[in-house]
């Protein structure tokens, strides 16, 4: 029997501290304007003292098990995607499992970056499919203020902090993940990085003092490359899935900056109303962008049973990725009528997946181009 990987809960977090961009102008030589024009961001979350990666990513993990069928208890792996720790070590994913009770989970952290939600869903749905596990709890979790240098203007306005989480639960129904491409250029790792801290300059003053503990970037050699990987790895992850550009419903992006999000649009010739976008009131948050973002468009009704989601992102290391997700929502959460509509819609995409392969394959035959997309 195929085992499939769906995601079946999510929640997430944010601090209840807005810093807006006329608070940044206090504070650097900038001001609303610049900022809105060349990034799309009006304000950004700034967690509280006594608030961290951990509490966010444990909020976000509470409330994404509170919309689910099963209990902490039943997850049996927590990946926490982040740029952020709580420490070097222990990982955070560790601090929730004891903080929400999953007494039975392996957890571990990934480091991709921003793309390190994408990576991480990708790690669990494949260990989902292989039936190694059942189910599995994904957060992308931030507290980059902690990490921001508050006098550098080049950085200072874009970032901010909160969580995201994905429920993903096994089932013999067609659908979930379905496909993702994992991508990584180290050549790239002086673009975006936190110079100290580790192994190669551990703490001490003088790393203080030049504030190395802060993000470095060069942003206009990231947004050149963000432009380009954006659109390509959309396209890769669409073809693998067998679909067409068409066939998506939504691509929700890493929200760093609305130029990068309208470039990838043209790049790939789609409206930028299929894009969920909410960077103006949450500035970057890294791994934490794409859950949040997902969030906000189902309990806002924009995602609806049956839609074609393509997650996408890049991030230090450089990295970059996307994952495409046919989405079908568990079958308490919906209505008898939605469960007939999305047999149907399920029914035609499988059709048109079937004809544009038979196309292929007519086309290879025809032209001599060989073809092995099984039918
Ligand atoms: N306010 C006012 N002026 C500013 C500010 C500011 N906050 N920041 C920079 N400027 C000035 C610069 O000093 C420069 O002035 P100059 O022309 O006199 O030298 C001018 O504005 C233009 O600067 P650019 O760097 O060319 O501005 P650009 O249009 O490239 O925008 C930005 C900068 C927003 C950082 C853009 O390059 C960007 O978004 N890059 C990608 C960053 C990114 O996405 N990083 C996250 C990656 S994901 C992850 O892993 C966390």
């Amino acid at each position: 029997m195929n085992r499939f990987a769906h995601v079946t809960g999510w929640g997430m977090a944010a601090p209840d501290r807005v810093l807006t961009n006329d608070d940044l102008a206090k504070m650097v030589d900038t001001n609303d304007e610049w900022i809105l024009s060349r990034t799309g961001i009006s304000e950004r979350r700034i967690a509280e003292p006594g608030e961290s990666t951990a509490t966010l990513a444990v909020d976000a993990a509470l409330r994404a098990l509170e919309s689910t069928d099963i209990n902490a208890k039943d997850i049996d792996l927590i990946i926490v995607a982040t740029s952020t720790p709580e420490y070097i070590f222990p990982s955070t994913a560790c601090i929730v499992q004891d903080k929400i009770g999953a007494s039975r989970a392996g957890a571990f952290d990934i480091s991709a970056a921003c793309t390190g939600f994408i990576y991480a869903v990708n790690m669990a749905a494949q260990a989902i499919r292989t039936g190694s596990i059942e189910n599995a709890l994904v957060i992308g979790a931030e507290t980059l203020s902690r990490f921001t240098n508050w006098e550098d203007r080049d950085t200072c306005v874009l970032f901010g902090d909160g969580a995201g989480a994905f429920v993903l639960q096994s089932s013999d129904q067609p659908g979930g993940v379905l496909t993702c491409v994992m991508r990584s250029d180290g050549s790239g790792e002086s673009l975006l990085s936190l110079p100290a801290g580790g192994s190669k300059l551990p703490a001490s003053h003088e790393t203080v003092d030049k504030k190395q503990h802060t993000i470095q970037m060069n942003g206009r050699e990231v947004f050149r490359f963000a432009t380009r990987v954006m659109a390509s790895a959309t396209r890769e992850a669409v073809s693998l899935a067998s679909w067409e550009l068409d066939d998506v419903t939504w691509v929700i992006p890493h929200q760093a900056n609305m130029r990068i999000i309208e470039a990838a649009a043209r790049g790939l010739r789609m409206p930028i109303e299929k894009f969920v976008i909410n960077l103006s009131r949450y500035g970057n948050t890294s791994t934490a962008s794409i859950p949040i973002a997902t969030c906000e468009a189902l309990e806002s009704g924009r995602i609806q049973d049956g839609d074609h989601l393509v997650l996408v992102g890049f991030g230090a290391g450089l990295t970059w990725g996307a994952l495409t997700l046919e989405w079908v929502l568990p079958e308490r959460k919906i209505s008898r009528a939605a469960r007939r509509r999305r047999a149907i819609l399920v029914f035609l995409a499988r059709v048109r997946s079937f004809v544009r392969r038979l196309r292929r394959k007519i086309e290879g035959l025809i032209w001599g181009t060989s073809s092995n997309d099984p039918i």
